[in-house]
């Protein structure tokens, strides 16, 4: 058993209010490609071409059928896995409290977690241009591009595009629960897209313990972080719950 797992483990049975941060890298594992690196979606696509607020509005049949077409179809079919689960067993031991997630595909919730900041919006609802009507991404009709509501107005998702402003209440909260922690989880995020990346800063400022959960090191590594568990979301949080149920039973 890796000592840095057990670890973790044992920071995490002292712990009275974690918060994880988590990014793409957590839904890797349920076949949602992350944004950089190998793979990545910004490599295949410049996002300021295809993700901006501008794209879509001056083009969206060309942003529906480059980018959102595909991420609906791949929400659609997703599932949460070993580390979304992970996640809602700790919020069951009473453990973790909050998620503040950079990702939109909802499935933190799908997994069991009740409190979920999708700082960046989500994808699993579309929102009428005109009427400002919602309806289930997993529903609209793509036989037409860009689908349409009723009423006529254009859908678009219910995520922050480039050059949108973050929900302030996200803000807000996000920010209280980052002050207010003892343990933050930052798992499967790069970490350099604020205001999200400044959370760990936060969480650090207010004396909590930063443990990453990543593959490949981040600015927080050697940084601000007491230490990083390097390897896949699932397997790694799956082994340090159970080792922490160990420590919990003992
Ligand atoms: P990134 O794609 O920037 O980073 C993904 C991170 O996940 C990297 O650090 C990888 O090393 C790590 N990773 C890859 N596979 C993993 C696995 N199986 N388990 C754990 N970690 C793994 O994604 P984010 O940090 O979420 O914003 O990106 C932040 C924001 O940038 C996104 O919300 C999006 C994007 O532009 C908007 O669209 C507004």
């Amino acid at each position: 058993m890796d000592k840095l797992i057990k670890k973790a483990a044992q920071d995490l049975a002292l712990a009275k209010n974690v918060v994880a941060l988590t990014g793409a890298g957590i839904s890797v594992e349920s076949g949602i490609p992350p944004f950089r690196g190998k793979g990545g979606l910004w490599e295949k696509i410049d996002p300021m071409e295809y993700a901006h607020i501008n794209s879509f509005m001056k083009d969206p049949v060309t942003v529906w059928n480059v980018l959102l077409k595909d991420m609906k179809e791949i929400i659609d079919k997703a599932v949460p896995n070993k580390a979304h689960k992970g996640l809602a067993r700790l919020e069951e031991l009473k453990k973790l409290t909050t998620i503040i997630t950079q990702n939109v595909d909802g499935l933190h919730q799908l997994a069991g977690n009740s409190d979920v900041i999708e700082f960046h919006g989500n994808f699993v609802w579309q929102r009428c241009m005109k009427c400002n009507s919602r309806c289930k991404t997993s529903e609209v009709d793509l036989s037409c591009i860009p689908p349409k509501c009723t009423c006529g107005g254009i859908y678009r998702p219910d995520c922050v595009f480039f050059g949108e402003m973050i929900d302030p209440d996200h803000l807000v909260r996000s920010r209280q629960a980052a002050s207010a922690c003892d343990i933050m989880l930052v798992i499967g995020t790069s970490v350099i897209v604020e205001p999200a990346a400044y959370m760990p800063v936060i969480a650090k400022e207010n004396g909590a313990k930063i443990i990453e959960i990543n593959p490949e090191k981040t600015p927080l590594t050697n940084s601000i972080s007491d230490y990083i568990v390097m390897g896949t979301a699932g397997h790694t949080l799956q082994n340090i719950v159970n080792q922490l149920e160990i420590l919990i039973e003992s």
